[in-house]
């Protein structure tokens, strides 16, 4: 279902559920799932576990619930993990790992979200009686204020060796883990194999009305479980919400390559226009940062006066926006959104 009039390029998580969706939700088998009973979160969670290459998964209402499960598993209160600056679990997440389980963050400057092995050096603390102990090393894949950069195999593959050789877990936030792979040519497996913890969500380019999950050993789920229960995440009969990740599975991953096509169609018209520029070359999934001149004026304005035009985007910092693309855009639509771009561009700031 497309909105009509407006294009909402805010964020992959606007979509709603095709009519097929929601008759797969109607028709769900459910059950009790605090009493492990609900066969279609059962089914899920087994599908992903063996997708992602792991002992177990537990469905969680939401990517920040299903990322801080991981956390409260890992973790106990006085630890410390290692994440670059601009990563959700920092940045959008309330600075939960403090207000949830007394974890600092110490934070690693990336490039586009994207960090080195050997920028890590010198960065465990835990020795001396007068430092928080090193636990975690978190790493986003793709990397949302990143610009949807996917994480190169090489690289992640020698950030979790230097981890696990210095007995640290290694964290995934694969909110967009889909998109990473189809992107860089991995499988969701290839990625998973080096890191202990992985949270997916079912809710953003899969196309689902919520869920996420998280992946990891037997007795890291079974932690993982007890911390989902504490953040108020026991669901019941979530079957219902499970077979929509069930259905996006079998029919939403392989079509995010269109997304990304469009994405990628956009930030090259986009990128000529007066005033506006992009990285191409960080352009690489379904989300697109532009900068906008300072001469022009606002981020805040620019996406004011684009709704105007019927077209909505997110302003990602003073002089940044955000766009994002989706199931619910169509590639018919497109032309519409750059006319709306080259219009407001042109438009003198008041
Ligand atoms: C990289 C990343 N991690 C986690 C989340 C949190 O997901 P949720 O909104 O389902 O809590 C988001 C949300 O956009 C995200 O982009």
């Amino acid at each position: 279902m497309v909105n009509v009039g407006r294009i909402d390029l805010r964020s992959d998580t606007v979509t709603r559920p095709t009519p097929e969706m929601r008759r797969v939700i109607a028709e769900a088998e459910v059950g009790d799932d605090m009493f492990g009973e609900d066969p279609t979160i059962n089914r899920l969670e087994q599908r992903v576990a063996e997708m992602l290459g792991k002992e177990a998964a537990v469905y969680a209402c939401s990517g920040i619930q299903s990322n801080q499960m991981a956390l409260r598993a890992h973790c106990s209160s006085g630890d410390e993990i290692l994440l670059d600056g601009s990563s959700h679990i920092f940045y959008y997440e309330q600075g939960a790992p403090a207000a949830l389980h007394g974890v600092t963050c110490r934070l690693i400057d990336g490039e586009g979200g994207i960090f080195r092995a050997d920028q890590l050096e010198g960065m465990i603390h835990g020795h001396d009686q007068h430092e928080s102990i090193t636990k975690v090393v978190c790493v986003e894949n793709t990397t949302n204020r990143g610009g949807g950069r996917p994480w190169p195999l090489q690289a992640f593959c020698e950030v979790a060796d230097w981890a696990h050789a210095r007995h640290l877990a290694v964290h995934v936030d694969g909110a967009r883990l889909f998109n990473a792979c189809q992107a860089a040519g991995y499988s969701p497996r290839e990625f998973c194999e080096f890191a202990d913890t992985v949270s997916i969500c079912f809710s953003k380019g899969l196309g689902c009305p919520m869920g996420s999950m998280l992946v990891g050993s037997r007795p890291m789920m079974a932690r993982a479980r007890r911390a989902r229960k504490l953040f108020g995440g026991g669901i019941r009969q979530g079957g219902m919400m499970a077979a929509s990740a069930l259905y996006a599975l079998e029919h939403n991953v392989e079509r995010l390559k269109d997304d990304h096509a469009h994405a990628r169609w956009l930030a090259e018209k986009i990128a000529r226009i007066p005033q506006l520029s992009i990285d191409l070359k960080a352009v690489a999934t379904n989300i697109v940062i532009i900068e906008i001149a300072q001469e022009w004026g606002t981020a805040d304005r620019f996406v004011e006066l684009l709704q105007r035009e019927g077209v909505l985007v997110l302003a990602f910092g003073r002089q940044k926006i955000r766009l994002c693309t989706h199931l619910d855009i169509p590639g018919d639509c497109l032309p519409r959104v750059v006319e709306a771009f080259q219009t407001v561009a042109a438009s003198s700031y008041d």
